[in-house]
């Protein structure tokens, strides 16, 4: 049996430890806002955090992050009725179109924000260039990224954290 704690839940789950965590949320979960691409670490719609720092689900197996904290899209907002400020960003700059990639697309952009609150361009580059938006989007997505950034809640735990990672 493997736990791990989904959007503040416990979950035990009686599955291959090997099992991508991607197929663990939308089959075992029911959590599919979580999206499948490309499979293979090279689109990003499969995004979710584990503490904090946005992972690719399809090629990350279940007992990689046992007994850690997984958010997904579904746990995103603070509540209910009270958007992530990123996904009111989204709205207010109508970012999706088709839709399919935006939940990775959101998670990595929630990921960025938690430990930089006022990215560049650059930062924004470098945070967002492996989520792929075959609609194009790009533009609105770095300007909802920017618009959000000035209301997003910041980490200084995770930043510290970030920062410990890149220059160790
Ligand atoms: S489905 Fe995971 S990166 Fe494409
Ligand atoms: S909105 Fe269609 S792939 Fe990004």
């Amino acid at each position: 049996m493997t736990a791990i704690t989904v959007n503040g839940i416990e979950r035990k789950l009686q599955v291959d430890p090997a099992t991508p965590l991607l197929w663990v949320l939308r089959e075992q979960l029911e959590l599919t806002g979580t999206k499948f691409g490309c499979g293979m670490a090279q689109c990003g719609a499969c995004t979710v955090h584990v503490n904090g720092a946005a992972i690719r689900s399809c090629v990350t197996p279940l007992a990689a992050v046992a007994g850690q904290q997984i958010t997904t899209i579904e746990g995103l907002a603070p509540s209910a009725d009270k958007p992530h400020p990123l996904q009111k960003a989204w709205i207010d700059e109508q970012v999706p179109q088709c839709g399919y990639c935006q939940s990775g697309q959101l998670m990595s952009a929630a990921a960025l924000l938690a430990t930089n609150a006022s990215p560049s361009d650059g930062d924004i580059n470098d945070a967002m260039s492996g989520n792929i938006c075959r609609c194009g989007m790009y533009g609105r997505i770095r300007k909802a990224i920017k618009s959000a950034a000035g209301v997003q809640q910041f980490d200084p735990a995770l930043a510290a954290l970030a920062k410990e990672i890149n220059h160790g």
